[in-house]
């Protein structure tokens, strides 16, 4: 019999084991100063495209001002307890009220953590005799949401409407067998490359098959739609999401999250989501400072104005210097370039030391082996001299990428990496 710990001591896991050449620097940097459209990197200022920040609210005056006074009236420990036991305020249910009038839903419920929330509420939603129906580029917290379930599950192509309903149809023979019914879980926007789930197809598709949708429109809320509502909001088929789920940890630069959908089903997931049920409620610190993002998020359309003037800015201008951003239709931005890893470390690191932009590096394998993939995430708080800075060291790095300098400066880093 092994230790335990032996396959610890072998093998780090497909990200750890890069923890030599990357902590630190591509992985768990340290950005300093105020959450702002320019920070500091290892002493250095940065422009900072790697922040969820999209309305600029983090270090917002009134933002700052009104949790500094919640924190001073609670503290940090008010509630204590869950919800259910002990952790019910008239604010919590204040919050979830005008959660559900803003997504225009009957009824909302707050979740301590986008994360668990959404795990335990795939949890249950579903019994062993449902089928789960679900997006292959879907966020961690669905897929292990998914793994949770005790019965089938199927996955489709990204976005892809044929597969969909290729699924649907599977799914359908096999309920009908079980006697279950049917989820389908979509994000409104996908995290990674930015484009929208496509909502209004996959809604189109309940003229044909029974089923019921649930969206995390993580990346939505706040960012898209005539009032910020988000991608359903923006499709037109708001109505038509059976639940939906927005976190706080991104437009409003907070921590915390919500579902929304028919009272009934709000009434039935508050009793039955064991993430909530047996953990803290959401500090009530977090509760008034959400209130108070709310309102702004509410009131002033030119926080969304000025964050698309940015991403507009931004996107187009990538485009028209010849730039590969895929097929977007939200504000996060990514430029896809051609390239190994140690070469995108080195392109990074002439990015950050260089030209003082700061943004997140993806690769292989979360996407194909050869290409690197910037991920920009546009805020309110840019300005319009922070992309044409950006888009300048842009040009300059893929010239520098195509002339093979990084192929030259990376080949310490690839033996080492080939010795692993
Ligand atoms: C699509 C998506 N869903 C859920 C979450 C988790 O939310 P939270 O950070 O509130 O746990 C995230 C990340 O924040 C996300 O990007």
């Amino acid at each position: 019999m092994r230790d335990l710990f032996d396959k610890i001591y072998k093998d780090k896991g497909p990200l750890g084991k890069w923890a030599a050449q990357a902590e630190g620097y591509f992985v768990f940097p340290k950005l300093e100063g105020p959450i702002s459209n320019r920070m500091k990197f290892r002493g250095k200022e940065v422009i900072t495209w790697s922040i969820n920040d999209y309305l600029g609210l983090a270090d917002h005056p009134e933002v700052r001002k009104i949790d500094a006074e919640a924190a001073k009236e609670y503290g940090s420990a008010y509630p204590m307890g869950a919800r259910m036991m002990s952790g019910h305020t008239e604010l919590h249910e204040q919050l979830q009220n005008e959660l559900a009038a803003f997504v225009n839903k009957e009824a909302a419920y707050l979740l301590n953590f986008g994360y668990q929330g959404m795990v335990s509420t795939v949890d249950a939603l579903v019994a062993k005799d449902d089928i789960i129906v679900y997006d292959m580029d879907a966020h961690a917290c669905i897929i292990d949401g998914v793994r949770l379930h005790m019965g089938k599950r199927f996955t489709y192509k990204h976005n892809d409407i044929d597969s969909i309903e290729k699924n649907l149809q599977r799914a359908t023979k096999l309920a009908e067998q079980t006697g279950g019914g049917i989820l389908v879980i979509s994000e409104g926007v996908f995290g990674m490359r930015g484009e929208q789930g496509k909502l209004k197809e996959i809604t189109d598709l309940k003229e044909k098959y029974n089923f019921r949708l649930f969206v995390d429109d993580a990346h939505g809320f706040g960012t898209l739609g005539a009032t910020g509502a988000g991608a359903g909001e923006e499709q037109g088929v708001q109505d038509k999401i059976d639940v939906y789920f927005a976190t706080f940890a991104k437009s409003m630069a907070s921590t915390g999250a919500f579902i929304a959908a028919d009272q009934e089903i709000i009434d039935y997931l508050k009793y039955n989501l064991r993430s909530q049920m047996f953990a803290k409620s959401l500090q009530m610190q977090l509760v008034v400072g959400a209130l108070k993002r709310l309102d702004m998020l509410r009131s002033m359309p030119e926080l969304r104005e000025k964050l698309w003037e940015n991403v507009n800015a931004l996107q187009g201008g990538l485009r028209k210097r010849g730039f590969d951003i895929g097929t977007t239709q939200s504000c996060v931005t990514p430029v896809y370039l051609k390239g190994s890893i140690p070469e995108a470390m080195a392109l990074v690191k002439d990015l950050r030391e260089n030209h003082g932009v700061f943004c997140s590096i993806v690769v292989y394998p979360v996407i194909p082996k050869g290409l690197i993939l910037l991920r920009m995430i546009p805020t309110a708080t840019h300005t319009l001299k922070d992309v044409e800075e950006t888009l300048d060291a842009f040009s300059v790095i893929r010239e520098r990428l195509e002339n093979g300098l990084y192929k030259k400066l990376s080949a310490g880093v690839k033996a080492a990496m080939e010795t692993e």
